[in-house]
């Protein structure tokens, strides 16, 4: 077991250093957010579905995702992306099943992490969504690393 920590803990070290080179070309929120999306579907193995939900006028709005095709608007209040905006804090579900209002877009999904996305103000701006056709995937080591690369979204200097 604690080779799969380390396994996964090292496999995040080196996406982070990448993903800091990759978003420095840019300071569109979007589109580092596209490149966050691709960059950790196709190299973390637990990731089934990776993307982002926007939050405008009170909505959460599909943006930019990785794997099948996903609902195009959340209702308000309902699942685990508004749970995240709600607390102002990551929530990581181990049985989506279990958890009370799990908006189910994949069927396949299991176990799924949600973050909320901060601009330089402090004020949510989107949530992170990651899903997994596994239960169970996602541990503190997830949630530590994915705010560090959540904070380069709007960071106006990125430190390689
Ligand atoms: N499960 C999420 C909805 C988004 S999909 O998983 C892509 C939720 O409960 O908010």
């Amino acid at each position: 077991m604690l080779w799969m920590i380390k396994k996964k803990a090292g496999r995040y070290q080196r996406i982070n250093s990448q993903l800091s080179q990759l978003l420095k070309k840019t300071d569109d929120p979007i589109a580092r957010m596209a490149s966050i999306c691709a960059v950790l579907h196709h190299k973390m193995d637990h990731y089934f579905w990776t993307g982002f939900y926007i939050l405008k006028n009170d909505k959460l709005i599909v943006g930019p995702y990785q794997g099948p095709v996903a609902c195009q608007e959340l209702e308000k209040g309902k699942g685990v992306c508004w749970a995240a905006v709600s607390s102002g804090a990551p929530v990581v579900v181990t049985d989506v099943h279990a958890f009370p209002g799990h908006v189910s877009c994949a069927s396949r999904s299991k176990s799924e992490i949600t973050l909320p996305v901060f601009n330089k103000e402090g004020e949510i701006k989107a949530v992170f969504d990651v899903d997994s056709d596994q239960l169970n995937s996602f541990t503190d080591t997830d949630r530590t690393v994915l705010e560090k690369v959540l904070d380069l979204i709007f960071a106006t200097h990125i430190r390689s």
